[in-house]
């Protein structure tokens, strides 16, 4: 999606609120200085000035063009410095950048997805984005773990999911806490219990890459065929452009011709779950 800017120049955002989603993840509130359009499911590079960028995709909805929300888990030095800015700073956004969901193929179809820690990032916008469109689905599922109810992120989106017609979610914890009255267990064991038409059903899968890899020999335990099954793949990223190789995963370019692929396309590749 073309914003018509420089592809290499960021576009300066101004922080307006940050909100703390679990002890490790927090949400950035961004309002960039021009609109700002993105597709469900691309990434963008997002800059903290002096100090460096590194891939994101937006946590927020599609249809929003002029306020931006990234989700950021707490990992190395610029995510570290991220989680000191206060509202009020700016940052660069550069992108957006790779192939998103292509919703469109969605229609008519149970959608079935399987998000794990701050994997719900990307997946929050893709349901905006069905909510969006939700006349022409038949069912959404979403089925969501985390380490520990502390770490479980979104909260009020659950409760606001499942007011909605042909919406259903269910969450999981590894370890629960005395107050703790849903699933125990892996995000994957969430999918034993689901019954779904899977020849009108496709499925997404989003978060760390033991979940994505156990997840998807799950979904093909379950009957859905390589192609049913779409996988945002997170590789080490530089450029966002096809230009540096960091990002290779055998034959592709993950920023360029992913994040979101099928199985289908990459199960050849080498080292997909690393
Ligand atoms: C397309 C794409 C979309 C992404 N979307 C999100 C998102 O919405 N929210 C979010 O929190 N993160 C997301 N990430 C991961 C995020 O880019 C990394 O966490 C970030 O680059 C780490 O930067 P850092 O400088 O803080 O860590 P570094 O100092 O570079 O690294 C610190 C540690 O984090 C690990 N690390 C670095 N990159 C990744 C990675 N891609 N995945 C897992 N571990 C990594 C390193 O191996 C190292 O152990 C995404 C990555 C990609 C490629
Ligand atoms: S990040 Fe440079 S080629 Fe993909």
């Amino acid at each position: 999606m073309d914003n018509g800017t420089n592809i290499y120049k960021p576009l300066r955002a101004k922080l307006t609120e940050v909100i703390d989603e679990s002890p490790l993840i927090k949400t950035f509130v961004l309002v960039p200085e021009k609109k700002f359009m993105f597709k469900t499911g691309q990434f963008i590079e997002l800059t903290v000035d002096g100090t460096g960028e590194a891939p994101f995709t937006p946590s927020s909805s599609p249809l929003v063009t002029d306020v931006l929300e990234v989700t950021v888990m707490k990992t190395g030095y610029v995510t570290t410095i991220m989680h000191d800015l206060k509202p009020g700073a700016y940052m660069g956004i550069r992108g957006p950048y790779g192939r998103g969901y292509p919703v469109d193929k969605f229609h008519d179809k149970e959608v079935l997805i399987l998000g794990g820690g701050c994997g719900l990032a990307p997946i929050r916008s893709l349901l905006y984005a069905l909510e969006n469109i939700k006349g022409k689905l038949k069912r959404v599922i979403l089925c969501y773990g985390s380490k520990t109810p502390a770490d479980c992120i979104y909260k009020p989106l659950f409760n606001r999911l499942n007011k909605i017609d042909k919406f259903e979610t269910y969450r999981t914890v590894d370890q629960a806490d005395d107050e703790w009255n849903e699933s125990v267990g892996v995000a994957t064991r969430l999918l034993d219990n689901i019954s779904v038409n899977i020849k009108e059903s496709i499925a997404v899968v989003c978060g760390p890459p033991i979940m994505m890899k156990f997840g998807t020999l799950k979904l093909l335990e379950m009957g859905y065929k390589d192609e049913q099954i779409y996988l945002s793949m997170e590789k080490n990223m530089s450029c966002g452009l096809g230009k540096c190789g960091h990002c290779m995963m055998g034959k592709y370019f993950v920023c360029k011709d992913g994040p979101v692929f099928t199985y289908d396309e990459i199960k050849d590749q080498p080292n997909i779950w690393s």
